[in-house]
């Protein structure tokens, strides 16, 4: 049994690939390219290991979806049967997330754009945070939550220290007279948590310590003006769970504790926002091989517009047509826009022969490929849910229209 791309999922078998329990000579059958497929025990293999490694090093630590990597509802669905909260940036992501049921008070909410219906929605829900970037918006959530006779929790994201960074409360002498002057004056809003997301596809440990170092400084900070946040949100960034082991996890996790102990924050309730971790790994292109050249290029019938550059994923292909043949022959990867951009791999380890109408297997695409998807004028891939034997199809292009939210 020969795993590909180390996911226990993607089985060789015979010269055919076992996905989960079901050969993907069947899901051909079912479906013209190119198509998604995600794996449900595979996302649940993801979120418990998660779970498990944090949970047995702390006692407080509590974690939220990050939707905005995958918001396909079977996808959230399958996250909160888990137990898992959900961490949200707009308002249909709101919608969906308490229609599948997540409880409100398992809700964090917010970014760099904050409308008046998303705070009412939040606020009246009874969200169990609204994050903010802005510190402008104070204002706005306590008027909106003494209109509403609440007292709302707010999370501060800060800005990191990473460079040319834009997002977040940037801490100066200014902005903390400012926010000191709004936390005594606003009485409907009280700042519960301080977040510090670095960035996604976090491999060293050194960025996952400046993330904790960059919250140390704001709670110092804070603390030096009487705010005393109880809560430490670290954001997200782990990679694909096929990229970083458990045991890498597990290192991570401790390197983590130890560095909150060296700042006397340990015994603050953690949260994490985990979205790639939970989802990329789960997540597969089955496209096929429309042309090639003599200099060793392939286009698939798929490209940037589905599978984009800005989703960060790590990319895996494989011949599944020849899939025991060797890849080891540098070849590189063009997709179907009508644009030199539109380039998936270059120089990329490939089948020695290939030919129009082979099928590549493209792993790790779980997370960000549909949120960062733009609508070049093709037509939209059909998804298909696997779980053991069962293949359920959760996206149909002749039904369904787009898988935007709402
Ligand atoms: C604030 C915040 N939290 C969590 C995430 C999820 O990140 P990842 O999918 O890399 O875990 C992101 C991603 O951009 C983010 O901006």
């Amino acid at each position: 049994m020969k795993k590909i791309a180390g996911n226990p999922y993607l089985i060789k078998e015979d010269n055919d690939i076992l996905i989960d329990s079901i050969s993907l000579s069947n899901l051909l059958g079912r479906s013209k390219t190119p198509f998604f497929i995600f794996l449900e025990n595979k996302i649940r293999d993801n979120v418990r290991t998660l779970t498990r490694v944090f949970k047995s090093l702390f006692d407080n630590v509590q974690v939220f979806y990050s939707f905005k990597a995958n918001f396909l509802p079977e996808i959230c669905k399958i996250i909160h049967s888990e137990g898992i909260g959900a961490e949200l940036v707009g308002l249909p992501e709101l919608k969906l997330a308490l229609e599948i049921g997540f409880p409100p008070e398992k809700i964090i909410i917010g970014g760099p754009y904050l409308t008046k219906e998303l705070i009412e929605m939040s606020v009246d829900k009874g969200v169990k945070e609204i994050i903010v970037y802005n510190i402008k918006y104070l204002k706005q959530i306590d008027y909106i939550a003494k209109k509403l006779n609440k007292i709302q929790n707010i999370c501060l994201r800060i800005r990191s220290s990473k460079f040319e960074s834009k997002l977040g409360i940037q801490l100066t002498n200014k902005s903390l007279i400012e926010l000191v002057s709004f936390v005594k004056n606003y009485k409907n809003i009280k700042v519960t948590t301080i977040l510090s997301h670095y960035t996604t596809q976090m491999n060293s440990l050194e960025q996952f310590n400046k993330n904790v170092k960059t919250l140390a400084n704001a709670f110092h900070l804070l603390s030096g003006q009487g705010l005393n946040p109880m809560n430490i949100n670290l954001g997200g960034g782990f990679p694909e769970a096929t990229i970083m082991s458990e045991k890498q996890l597990e290192k991570l996790a401790l390197n983590i504790k130890r560095q909150l102990v060296n700042y006397n924050l340990d015994r603050k309730n953690i949260y994490l926002e985990p979205g790639r971790y939970f989802v990329g790994d789960s997540g597969l292109i089955i496209a096929k091989i429309v042309n090639k050249t003599d200099n060793r290029w392939i286009f698939l019938d798929i490209g940037n517009h589905i599978c984009p550059k800005f989703a960060k994923c790590s990319l895996r292909f494989y011949n599944a047509s020849q899939i025991n043949s060797p890849h080891k022959y540098k070849t590189s990867i063009g997709g179907i826009i009508p644009t030199d951009q539109d380039v998936l791999a270059k120089d990329y380890f490939f089948t020695k022969e290939f030919n129009e109408e082979e099928i590549v297997l493209i792993t790790n695409v779980g997370a960000y490929t549909l949120t960062f998807s733009n609508r070049f004028p093709y037509g939209l891939p059909n998804i298909f849910l696997v779980k053991n034997k069962d293949v359920e199809q959760i996206f149909n292009t002749v039904i369904d229209h787009d898988f935007s939210l709402v």
